[in-house]
């Protein structure tokens, strides 16, 4: 089951977090369904593996995605027909207890990064005549969760760019749209849960009972970024089991 080998054929897109977790099977699926990837990460390790596992083509840029050296790289592409704008990171922890370091982190990474990459995307997509970018939220982009102020604050963030740029951008032919996962294990989560209380709660709060896999996230991506979504623009994909729906 799954879009046949042609669902992208052809397109040139960046992903970003593309070494591990969500990020890999995005760059994998993309690859395998025809696209050209460009596997954005900081660890060469991780993006050889998947470059050397692919059925398809990856191309390997490792890099950080705050650095002005990966906008200027993203910029200076001939032309670029999509991007899954998806590195990202969370500090849990009770508000009062945040830091300034957590914080700026959380920030630097979900959102000025974010913004920074989309931004570049613009003039290799206009030169490709328009394009598709899908934004990595998260269901706590839509509603509120404890220990996670900081996560919820730049995920809320990221569905406000991605309406924001949907709308100015339109016109253009770049479609913006976001993903908008529920809990998927992942290295980021593992830690999380491990704990079997914590595995407790977020089963109790998942209508089906379930965590997302990695492919399906990777699935609503390839949706967005096809053109069988032609005419969706400033939506956020929800890949939740309901969690939302509530
Ligand atoms: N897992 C979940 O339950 C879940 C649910 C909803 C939304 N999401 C979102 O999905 C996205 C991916 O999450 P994940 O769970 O797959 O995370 P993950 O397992 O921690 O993987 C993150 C990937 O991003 C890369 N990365 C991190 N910082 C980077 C930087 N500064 N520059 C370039 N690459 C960087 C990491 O590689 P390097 O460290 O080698 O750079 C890694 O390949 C995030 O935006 C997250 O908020 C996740």
């Amino acid at each position: 089951m799954g879009f046949d080998g042609t669902a992208l054929a052809g397109k040139r897109i960046v992903v970003t977090g593309a070494g591990r977790g969500i990020g890999r099977a995005c760059a994998a699926t993309c690859a395998r369904l025809g696209a050209q990837v460009i596997a954005v990460a900081r660890t060469a390790a991780d993006l050889d593996s998947l470059a050397a596992e692919s059925a398809g083509k990856i191309e390997v840029w490792v890099n950080d995605v705050a650095s002005d050296e990966l906008a200027e790289r993203i910029r200076g592409l001939d032309s670029l027909n999509g991007l899954i704008n998806n590195a990202g990171t969370n500090r849990v922890g009770p508000m009062a207890d945040q830091s300034a370091e957590n914080l700026d982190a959380v920030l630097a990474l979900n959102v000025r990064a974010v913004y920074r990459i989309a931004q570049a995307a613009l003039s290799p997509m206009r030169r490709a005549g328009g394009g598709s970018i899908v934004n990595m939220s998260s269901q706590m982009g839509h509603v509120g969760s404890p220990g996670r102020t900081l996560y919820c604050m730049s995920k809320h963030a990221v569905e406000g760019l991605t309406r924001a740029m949907a709308v100015e951008l339109a016109e253009e032919g770049i479609r913006v749209n976001s993903v908008a996962p529920t809990f998927v294990l992942t290295p980021l989560t593992e830690p999380m849960l491990e704990n079997p209380e914590f595995a407790e709660w977020v089963m109790g709060m998942i209508p089906m009972k379930k965590l997302a896999t990695p492919e399906d996230v990777a699935n609503a991506c390839v949706f967005l970024l096809s053109d069988l979504s032609a005419s969706t623009t400033g939506t956020s994909l929800r890949v939740d089991g309901g969690w939302t729906a509530r």
